[in-house]
C-alpha cells in the first residue's frame, strides 16, 4: 500500500500562521494527552513518572545518549524534540565554552516548558521547527540527537525526519538515537507493551518490525553504525556516523 503523503499526515496547515509550522495531525490525534494539552506538562514533567514509563530505565538511557555526545560536548549539537526529564539540562551542563546547542520542537508548550528547566545560556537556542523539515543548512551540525521521538511518528514523517537529521550532519558527524526496539520473543513485558502500543502508540510497532536502518535515506548512507540494546531488547541506542 503506498504511504500517505506527508501533507496528509502533518495536517493542512489551517492552524499555522505565515511563519509557524502547523502541529502535525498525529500529535493532535494520538498524543494530545501527552504533549499538546496545556496540562500535559504539569502531569508528565516528573522524572519519576518518565522513569516509571520506561520501567526504571530512564537514567541509563539518558546517560547512554549523553555518553555518546561526549563528556564535554564540542561543536554544534541539534536536539530534535524536547523531552520530559533532565536530559536537556544535563546536556547543557556538558557544553564546552564555545559549543552550541539548538533544540527544536513543534509545540510551543513544550518549548516553554523546556525554557523553564534551563538556565539562560547564550550557547543554547530553542526553536519552533518541524523535525521533518528542518530549517538548518546541509552539513551544519556535528551531532544530532533523537530521544524517543521516532516511535511516535508515522512512517512517512519518520523517514523525512531521519533524512533531515542526516542532511544537516557534517561528514563524520554523529546521529544518536535512543528509542524502543524489538523485545525478545518471551520478554515478560511484551504482552503489556503490545497493548500499550495498540491503544496509545500505534506507530511504535514499526520499531518492532524493522530496524531503524530501514527508514534511513538510501542516498545518505552512514559510514558506520553502532547498536546497543537494553532490557531484553525493548530499548535500543543507535549511533550513525555520516
Ligand atoms: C521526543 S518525543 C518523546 C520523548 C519522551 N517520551 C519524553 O518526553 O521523555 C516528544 C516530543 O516530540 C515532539 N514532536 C513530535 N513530533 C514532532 C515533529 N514532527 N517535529 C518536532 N517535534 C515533534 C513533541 O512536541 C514532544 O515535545
Amino acid at each position: 500500500m503506498p504511504l500517505p503523503s506527508i501533507e496528509a499526515i502533518l495536517g493542512d496547515g489551517s492552524r499555522a500562521s505565515a511563519d509557524a509550522p502547523p502541529i502535525p495531525g498525529y500529535l493532535e490525534q494520538l498524543y494530545w494527552w501527552a504533549y499538546v494539552h496545556p496540562r500535559a506538562v504539569v502531569v508528565f514533567e516528573r522524572e519519576w513518572l518518565v522513569n516509571a514509563i520506561l520501567f526504571g530505565n530512564y537514567r541509563r538511557l539518558r546517560d547512554a545518549a549523553l555518553a555518546d555526545l561526549g563528556e564535554r560536548v564540542q561543536g554544534r549539537t541539534l536536539q530534535v524534540a524536547c523531552v520530559y526529564g533532565s536530559l536537556t539540562p544535563r546536556l547543557c551542563g556538558r557544553l564546552a565554552d564555545d559549543a552550541r546547542l539548538d533544540v527544536i520542537d513543534i509545540l510551543p508548550v513544550q518549548l516553554d516548558n523546556l525554557r523553564r528547566k534551563l538556565t539562560p545560556d547564550e550557547r543554547v537556542t530553542l526553536k519552533r521547527v518541524d523535525a521533518s523539515s528542518l530549517s538548518a543548512a546541509d552539513a551544519s551540525y556535528d551531532q544530532v540527537l533523537l530521544f524517543f521521538l521516532l516511535h511516535e511518528m508515522p512512517e512517512v514523517v519518520r523517514r523525512a525526519t531521519l533524512r533531515e537529521a542526516m542532511r544537516v550532519l557534517k561528514p563524520g558527524g554523529k546521529l544518536v538515537i535512543v528509542d524502543y526496539g524489538r523485545p525478545t520473543r518471551l520478554h515478560p513485558l511484551r504482552p503489556l507493551m503490545h497493548q500499550i502500543f495498540k491503544h496509545l502508540e500505534p506507530h511504535a510497532f514499526d520499531l518492532w518490525r524493522h530496524e531503524v536502518r530501514a527508514f534511513m535515506p538510501q542516498d545518505l548512507t552512514p559510514t558506520a553504525v553502532e547498536r546497543r540494546t537494553w532490557f531484553g531488547g525493548l530499548y535500543q541506542k543507535l549511533v550513525f556516523t555520516r
